[in-house]
């Protein structure tokens, strides 16, 4: 296959106007494949993208970055949505469906008696933090994991020299984050208990705990209600971000699998299949607070977002997606594996069924990673070290994958054993932390 031209040449011109390149650290080519990434698409449809030059690649890797759980362009949503945008998707009065949305959440999730919207998961977050330190008149966060760009968050880096490494990536600079905020936000590690019971004992009156469910690895058992327990004594609000991980594992948040009931729960990318919309549900008292301060954006009433949420979870619901995107992710899993082992390459696997991720612990892993990605564009599948599963991937498509895995893994074989990864490469080897692009 001939390597895509027209996105590379576009994405140079973008870093001139934009900076960064793009919106999100995980669009940026960098990241996959620096100078050959097709980096822009013209249309995505089911599993599959076709970039600037109308090359068709099969989408193994992160479908959207999450959003897109049930295949892109997915007619039942588009259906919805072009029918809201036709009778208007923004007016004086408000949406009913937020309305009809709202009761849907609350129903799935019985310990919530209220919901307010947001468009992205960041502002979500942050509108989470901003009304669990409204309702206890109190500033520290104890948290856990990745939760956005915003101020309160990133924040953790200015108590330590990233903090955050841990957390989310390397190299984050807190730059244009209040000093005064230092030490308002404390981070510990999941499955790391003794970490929470340290900060809740040096801050005995917390604002609020927050963390996703379960991410990269499992609970250990009795985990997250110990996180729960310390988080009732503190009398702090128990969050969970499910931005990522709410619908994969279940029909709403993955807490309901672990029998948990936080006080707060929020959702965003993986309810609506693409369409920007976020969703803050919890504890009628602790949402209360969101009208003892001010939290109000013109952007979150617009009709797309929750119309978009009812039909993707309608569909979710008919065609019991989470079964399907185990199946998938497991297959996927065993793809990885099978390769590893039959070319002797080291490889570990991690993350659940729906969500996973690898990586290659030899020598150079970041080159090698990168000649994966190169070796497999080449073969007309985009793919990465991580792959979330979706709606819209067949077994035919993993069959596809699996024969491209194959032939790939004997190239990183022959690559490792001549000591020639780096000679092989087409361009630089892919970026890991936060770097500056231009
Ligand atoms: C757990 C978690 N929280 C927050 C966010 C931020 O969401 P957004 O990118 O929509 O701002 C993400 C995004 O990946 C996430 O995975």
């Amino acid at each position: 296959m001939t390597m895509s031209n027209t996105g590379p040449k576009l994405w140079k011109r973008a870093k001139k106007v934009i900076p960064g390149g793009a919106q999100l650290l995980s669009k940026r080519a960098e990241r996959f494949l620096p100078d050959h990434w097709p980096s822009y698409y013209s249309k995505a449809q089911g599993a599959y993208i076709w970039d600037l030059d109308g090359t068709r690649y099969l989408d193994m890797s992160i479908m959207g970055v999450g959003a897109c759980i049930l295949g892109y362009a997915d007619p039942d949503v588009n259906r919805a949505v072009i029918e809201a945008v036709n009778r208007g998707s923004m007016a004086t009065l408000n949406a009913p469906e937020e309305v009809e949305l709202a009761e849907v959440l609350c129903r799935l999730h019985p310990w919530a008696q209220m919901v307010r919207y947001a468009r992205t998961g960041g502002e979500a977050m942050a509108i989470a933090a901003r009304i669990a330190r409204a309702h206890t008149g109190r500033d520290v966060i104890a948290f856990c994991g990745y939760h956005g760009w915003a101020d309160w968050y990133l924040a953790t880096n200015l108590q330590k020299k990233d903090a955050l490494a841990e957390h989310l990536l390397k190299g984050l600079e807190p730059r244009g984050v209040p000093k005064g905020l230092r030490g308002t936000i404390l981070p510990f590690r999941y499955n790391h208990i003794e970490e929470l019971e340290a900060i809740v004992r040096k801050h005995p009156r917390l604002a609020a705990v927050i963390m996703e469910p379960v991410h990269g690895e499992e609970p250990k058992r009795g985990f997250l209600k110990s996180v729960q327990a310390l988080a009732r004594k503190s009398g702090a609000v128990f969050v969970f971000d499910e931005i990522t991980m709410g619908f994969r594992l279940t029909l709403g948040g993955a807490h309901l699998l672990y029998g948990m009931q936080p006080d707060m729960a929020v959702f965003a990318k993986a309810m609506s299949n693409g369409y920007p919309m976020a969703a803050i549900i919890g504890r009628r008292d602790v949402m209360d607070a969101a009208q003892q301060t001010f939290i109000s954006s013109t952007y979150w009433t617009d009709r797309i977002g929750p119309v978009a949420t009812l039909a993707t979870i309608a569909k979710m619901k008919r065609v019991k997606l989470h079964r399907h995107l185990a199946r998938i992710g497991e297959s996927v899993k065993k793809v990885w594996l099978d390769a590893g082992e039959k070319h002797g390459i080291e490889i570990h696997a991690h993350g659940v069924a729906p969500l996973l991720a690898f990586a290659f612990p030899g020598p150079e892993p970041q080159a090698l990673k990168t000649l994966f990605v190169q070796e497999m564009l080449d073969r007309g599948i985009l793919a990465t070290d991580g792959f979330y599963a979706s709606g819209a991937h067949t077994d035919a498509h993993v069959r596809t994958y699996g024969r491209a895995l194959d032939q790939v893994f004997a190239v990183l074989r022959e690559a490792i054993r001549t000591k020639t990864i780096r000679k092989r490469l087409k361009g630089p080897v892919a970026m890991q932390g936060f770097t500056r692009l231009n």
